[in-house]
């Protein structure tokens, strides 16, 4: 597929893997088009890297509106003003409300820092080194209603150390992150990624249940 593919951004913090995937799109022949960065906090350092790539930002404080659906119902309106053909979350800390998540249904990415379906939510790579695992990765993932659920596209599997530290295992995850995201999205934007009943298809083929996996 040769058309550009509009990409909006939502996040809420450091903004790396937006960083990550900026830097994938300067190489050329990339199809991907970040036309917007959306966060729900002004201060958020992704907003910084944006407005230094030259990309339009918005923010739009949550706390502002009564209720999730009023507040989704205005992120909406941000979104669909840039007209994307993908909504890709990067570090986005917000509960998505059904009909925002409907909305925008097989056109909606995650990433998230553990191999789902382990370690929804919050401090997993704590809770991984707490498990005793001894692998730990991060997935991206089309989003569905159930939190950090959805059918897995690509997953990056790496070695646990017997010496690391919730912080040592968030970076080694996190490089990782700045790979795979970045691959995810140019798949979707070359018209190989789509999400089927059946799960996420990759080249007319339903990936397994993991999605494609990466170990390094
Ligand atoms: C990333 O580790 C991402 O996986 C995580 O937030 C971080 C954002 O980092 N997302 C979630 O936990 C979503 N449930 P970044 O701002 O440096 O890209």
């Amino acid at each position: 597929m040769s058309a550009t593919c509009d990409v909006v951004v939502l996040l809420s913090g450091t903004g790396s893997n937006l960083q990550a995937l900026i830097d994938s799109t300067r190489t050329g022949d990339s199809p991907v088009r970040i036309a917007a960065v959306i966060s729900n906090r002004a201060d958020a350092y992704g907003l910084q890297r944006a407005r230094d790539a030259g990309i339009d930002t918005r923010s739009l404080d949550h706390k502002a509106f009564e209720g999730r659906e009023a507040f989704d119902a205005a992120l909406i309106e941000r979104i669909d003003a840039f007209n994307p053909k993908l909504v890709v979350l990067a570090g986005f800390m917000r509960i998505l409300s059904a009909g925002f998540v409907r909305h925008y249904q097989g056109r909606l990415l995650n990433i998230h820092p553990s191999l789902l379906p382990k370690y929804k939510g919050l401090h997993t790579h704590q809770r991984a080194l707490e498990a005793g695992d001894t692998e730990h990765g991060c997935s991206v993932h089309f989003v569905t209603e159930e939190l950090d659920g959805g059918p897995l596209v690509v997953q990056a599997v790496i070695p646990v150390e017997l010496q690391d530290s919730p912080q040592s295992l968030a970076q080694r995850v996190h490089a990782q992150e700045h790979l795979i995201y970045p691959m995810a999205v140019r798949w979707f934007a070359e018209g190989r990624l789509s999400l089927s009943e059946q799960g996420a298809l990759l080249d007319d083929t339903l990936l397994a249940a993991s999605g494609h996996l990466i170990r390094t």
